[in-house]
């Protein structure tokens, strides 16, 4: 079974293709919004993919080294997501769909960056700590969802990093520009570190350190930031630790990539007795392989009709399979 992926959430149109052993195909194209240093304008960033779409798509399936019409399965994520930009990939699935006679699996996004996850680190039952631009949620499985033990009150963790660089003049994704200012930063400066309970707040640390102090050096500002939003997400995580007994963790999304946040996580995680894992670079941001992937992990659930649903949470997805 081959199954295609079409992610299209937000700014990434990804394109990929997965049998049920392995991705074979995993191809891209990142919006960039047409003001530099703007945030993403949804209709601008939705109509980058509806002229994307068919060139990734062909890209991939040459990766892949097939035919269009060898797609048995198509896979699209159809929420949670900004709505202009899920409607082309909707639309972009039943069109497929149609012309290739072959049914739709709706993915949530956010169960993608898990599944993908798993499979690339072989984790089974993780604590799971999803962190992107848009979402910021520690989650673990249980009774046939996966249940938030925590989460942002306000905005994702990845959006926090690309504010914070914004005001430094920084290119986006300002997310791994601060990682590296950050490597160079020395002196620690204490800035606002809120956690409830067990759910974070990261707006009032974003306002103070975009203050941008005379006195301190944008690499030390940058350490400080980062030293301080990352305990805070990682206290979360290790109480949920201690709380579900869970023997591995995971790590996915976007800020993934951050090598401060695996050194921290691997850390908690061996105090714990617990593995760490995270997935290959190439799957942590968006990407259209966890879709296809996931696609073929749930096609029980596929069908004909399809819509977006712009606020699906995480603990809403289904995961054992209803047979109808
Ligand atoms: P979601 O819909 O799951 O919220 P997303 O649209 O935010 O996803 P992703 O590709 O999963 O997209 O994540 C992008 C975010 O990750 C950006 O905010 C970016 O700044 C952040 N990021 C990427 N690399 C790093 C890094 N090294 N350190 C911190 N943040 C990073
Ligand atoms: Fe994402």
């Amino acid at each position: 079974m081959k199954c295609l992926g079409i992610e299209s959430t937000a700014h990434t149109l990804g394109i990929g293709i997965s049998t049920p052993e392995r991705v074979i195909a995993n191809e891209k194209s990142v919006y960039k919004p047409k003001e530099e240093g703007k945030g993403i304008i949804p209709r601008e960033a939705a109509e980058h993919h509806r002229k994307t779409k068919e060139k990734v798509m062909e890209r991939a399936l040459k990766k892949a080294n097939m035919e269009k019409e060898e797609i048995d399965l198509i896979a699209v994520a159809n929420g949670p997501g900004l709505p202009p930009c899920l409607l082309e990939g909707v639309e972009f699935a039943k069109k497929l769909s149609k012309e290739l006679n072959v049914k739709i699996v709706p993915v949530n996004h956010c169960i993608g960056h898990i599944e993908i996850g798993k499979k690339d680190t072989g984790a089974k039952d993780p604590l799971v700590q999803y962190v992107s631009g848009g979402n910021t949620q520690i989650l673990s499985r249980s009774e046939g969802k996966y249940r938030v033990y925590g989460e942002t009150l306000d905005i994702g963790i990845g959006n926090a990093f690309d504010k914070f660089a914004r005001s430094l003049n920084l290119k986006m994704p300002g997310g791994p520009k601060i990682m590296k200012l950050a490597e160079k930063g020395k002196k620690y400066e204490k800035l606002p570190y809120t956690v409830k309970g067990m759910d974070l707040s990261f707006s009032g640390l974003v306002t103070e350190a975009s203050k941008n102090k005379e006195e301190m050096s944008k690499e030390d500002l940058a350490y400080s930031f980062q030293e301080t939003i990352l305990s805070m997400l990682v206290e979360v995580t290790e109480r949920a630790m201690a709380h579900t007994k869970k023997k591995e963790l995971l790590l996915t999304g976007g800020v993934a990539l951050n090598t401060r946040l695996r050194e921290m996580n691997e850390k908690m995680a061996e105090e714990h007795d617990a593995s760490f894992h995270v997935p290959k670079n190439e799957h942590c941001g968006d990407n259209g392989a966890m879709i296809a992937y996931t696609g073929i992990k749930f096609k029980e659930k596929a069908g004909k009709k399809i819509d977006i649903n712009p606020k699906w949470r995480t603990n809403q997805y289904e995961l054992k399979i209803k047979k109808q």
